[in-house]
């Protein structure tokens, strides 16, 4: 039983067609076919930019321009484990656009899911999202460990569950992990690629909304494993503008599969759920001379300052062990208490009186798996970072009385 996507993806989406819209035929002229008010937006003023986005139309469905830079970055450097880089370039039938990959988290679940039937695989510590989505969507969640130290996958584990149980349709892997902060071996993630597709038919997704932090500007391969999707059939990679190109504001999340998943995506997402205005600003920042340059030298200025926190954090009487990796923008240290353990306790008093008392607000992650005592502590600018340990210092100072 070979990996079969007509047997993993649900029935009633095999059967989907795309929305089509007159525009997809014709796009000039005088445009009445669309109900759209052909007077303008109800403002007052409107800038330069606003004006050519003509935010009285419907946005474009499809976003080629967009996606094509998107391909054209990624292509840039391929994964070093793709086997024939010219065979297998993404190509703009690969990607589906979501609003924040917390979209297209929720998407896949609902493209390929049964609810009150199917499963989807997680391994903890991981991004919350994934247990949220599955939730509403009415499917059950199976949990498997990543392993420690190290915060890796369970190849076996994960090998042995999925195949055991033929209801598990979706296998949610972070890479660089959240809140791990830790890159997952591409090897890893490849051995269980090829190990269960001839027996299992689901989908490994890969989330790598922070794997622009892991990128080296002088190699010319990436850790992505965005460029292998067209090797393995049931990978799935998701990313998003929210991390490195700092745009968390506009929403736009990226799915890379094969085209024969996109374009069952792409027949069931909302038509316009890519608004003019995120578009805009989203091809401005992953264009060659717009945006791309700006995203590296920030990318490369929080390397730098997470290092340097990270050195300051660590020489502070209070702060154990830094647990994370340091292939992301946030670090998770552990918070001892006055013997040098890890504590719960000790750690969420001082998140709340650094919040409270001292308007700096980091993240308690003590209760994910293998977490005790941690903060997740997000890497600010120069400024930032210097007020967050003069607080830690004073505050730690309080809490461990
Ligand atoms: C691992 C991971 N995936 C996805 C997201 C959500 O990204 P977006 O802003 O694109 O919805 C986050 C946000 O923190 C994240 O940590």
């Amino acid at each position: 039983m070979p990996f079969d996507i007509k047997k993993t993806v649900r029935p009633n989406i095999l059967t989907l067609e795309p929305y089509r819209c007159a525009r997809d035929d014709f796009k000039t002229g005088i445009l009445l076919d669309a109900n759209e008010n052909t007077h303008g937006p109800a403002l007052t003023e409107l800038s330069k930019s606003e004006q050519v986005l003509e935010l009285n139309r419907y946005p474009d469905p499809h976003q080629a321009e967009l996606k094509q830079q998107i391909i054209n970055f990624r292509n840039k450097k391929p994964n070093k484990f793709v086997k024939d880089i010219e065979a297998n370039k993404l190509k703009i039938g690969n990607l589906c656009l979501g609003v924040g990959s917390d979209e297209s988290i929720d998407m896949l679940l609902r493209c390929v899911c049964q609810p009150g039937k199917d499963k989807m695989l997680i391994c903890p510590p991981t991004y919350g999202m994934y247990s949220i989505c599955a939730t509403v969507n009415d499917v059950e969640i199976v949990k498997l460990p990543l392993t420690t130290p190290g915060f890796q996958i369970d190849i076996e584990g994960i090998a042995s569950k999925v195949t055991g149980d033929p209801n598990i349709k979706l296998v949610y892997l972070t890479s660089p992990g959240n809140p791990t902060g830790k890159l997952l071996a591409v090897a890893d993630v490849i051995q269980l690629l090829e190990k269960v597709a001839p027996v299992w038919n689901g989908f490994v997704i890969v989330d790598e909304a922070y794997i622009d932090f892991t990128i080296s500007p002088d190699s010319n391969y990436s850790e992505s494993m965005s460029t292998l999707v067209n090797e393995h059939e049931n990978l799935v990679v998701l990313q998003t503008l929210s991390k490195s190109f700092g745009l968390a504001g506009i929403r736009l999340g990226v799915t890379f599969c094969s085209e024969k998943l996109s374009y069952y995506l792409n027949s069931m997402k909302y038509p316009y759920n890519i608004s003019s205005l995120t578009s805009d600003v989203a091809i401005r920042a992953t264009g060659e001379e717009t945006g791309l340059a700006t995203m590296s030298k920030y990318v490369a200025n929080i390397i730098e300052q997470r290092d340097q926190l990270l050195k300051n954090l660590l020489a502070l009487d209070g702060v154990g062990n830094n647990i994370g990796g340091l292939d992301s923008n946030f670090l998770l240290v552990e918070i001892v208490d006055k013997d040098g353990k890890p504590s719960n306790e000790v750690a969420q008093a001082l998140y709340n009186t650094l919040a409270v008392d001292n308007q700096v607000v980091v993240r308690f992650r003590g209760k994910e798996l293998n977490c005790t005592g941690a903060l997740r502590v997000s890497v600010g600018t120069e400024e930032e970072n210097k007020i967050l340990i003069e607080k830690f210092v004073k505050c730690l100072a309080e809490v461990r009385k």
